[in-house]
């Protein structure tokens, strides 16, 4: 088995997002809704809902450490890595790259070959 990447285009440019002040926005991608965000000139996919008991991520907020912090019971998931700082919860995290083609996040899946 073999983990693959498959990559969909969510915008042409940033500037075609609506960021929300706390630097995140909500995409659909392939028929998923994905919480985006900027922190320190960096970009991050991660799930729409936290992993806890469903709180919307883009209503939390970015902490000054890089953690998502989740509205609902304030759990703290690094952007980087999706692990919970207490270590209970996992955040499911995404690939994102913006390049000259536009912006685009990946899902790995696992392929047979
Ligand atoms: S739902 Fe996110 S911390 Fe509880």
């Amino acid at each position: 088995m073999k983990k693959e990447t498959s990559w969909f285009k969510v915008a042409l440019s940033l500037n075609e997002l609506l960021w929300q002040p706390n630097n995140m926005t909500v995409v659909e991608v392939n028929g998923k809704k994905i919480t985006i965000a900027k922190f320190n000139n960096e970009l991050f996919a991660f799930a729409y809902k936290c992993p806890h008991a469903g709180g919307v991520m883009a209503e939390g907020f970015i902490d000054s450490l890089g953690n998502a912090v989740c509205p609902l019971h304030r759990y703290k998931f690094s952007l980087k890595t999706g692990r919970n700082s207490t270590g209970e919860e996992y955040l499911k995290t995404y690939f994102i790259k913006l390049n000259e083609d536009g912006l685009f996040v990946g899902f790995e899946e696992n392929k047979w070959f």
